[in-house]
């Protein structure tokens, strides 16, 4: 099994950028762990972050053929892309959207996610945590389509 991690903007920030919310581990922190847990459970994974929403894009499109399920932490794109939700349902590979935070118990702005209605579910608010259960997720969804 591929599965292809996606993190949008501001995510390069994870243990700096407002810890109380977020957390104190970094990215790459987080995807070492991420790859640990993978490698047990026999998962490949590509992992990736970027500031820019048409490199999202791009990266959705690109995983056609590539990935069986991508892993996808939007970030602030999640409450404002069009083209992201586009790009997950024009490409149909099964997407789960993660986020570190509860993103229903923050602000009235994040209550929204444009690409949930196109992601086969949402894992949010358990920190760093929410990437290992979508993992386990991910286990699950391969399964089911077999
Ligand atoms: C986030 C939640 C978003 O609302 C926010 O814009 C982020 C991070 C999260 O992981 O909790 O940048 O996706």
């Amino acid at each position: 099994m591929r599965v292809l991690f996606l993190n949008g903007p501001n995510l390069n920030l994870l243990g700096q950028r407002e810890p109380d919310v977020y957390g104190h581990t970094s990215l790459a922190d987080i995807e070492a762990e991420v790859r640990k847990r993978a490698s047990s459970l026999g998962i490949k994974v590509e992992f990736h972050q970027t500031n820019l929403e048409g490199e999202l894009v791009d990266w959705v499109q690109r995983a056609k053929g590539k990935f069986d399920v991508i892993v996808l932490n939007a970030a602030a794109y999640t409450h404002t892309s069009i083209a992201l939700r586009d790009a997950i349902s024009a490409v149909g590979i099964p997407t789960i959207e993660i986020h570190l935070s509860n993103i229903h118990a923050r602000e009235k702005f994040r209550h929204k996610s444009l690409i949930a209605p196109v992601c086969l579910g949402q894992i949010s608010g358990f920190g760093k945590k929410s990437y290992l259960l979508a993992l386990e997720a991910c286990v699950d969804v391969i399964g089911t389509q077999k």
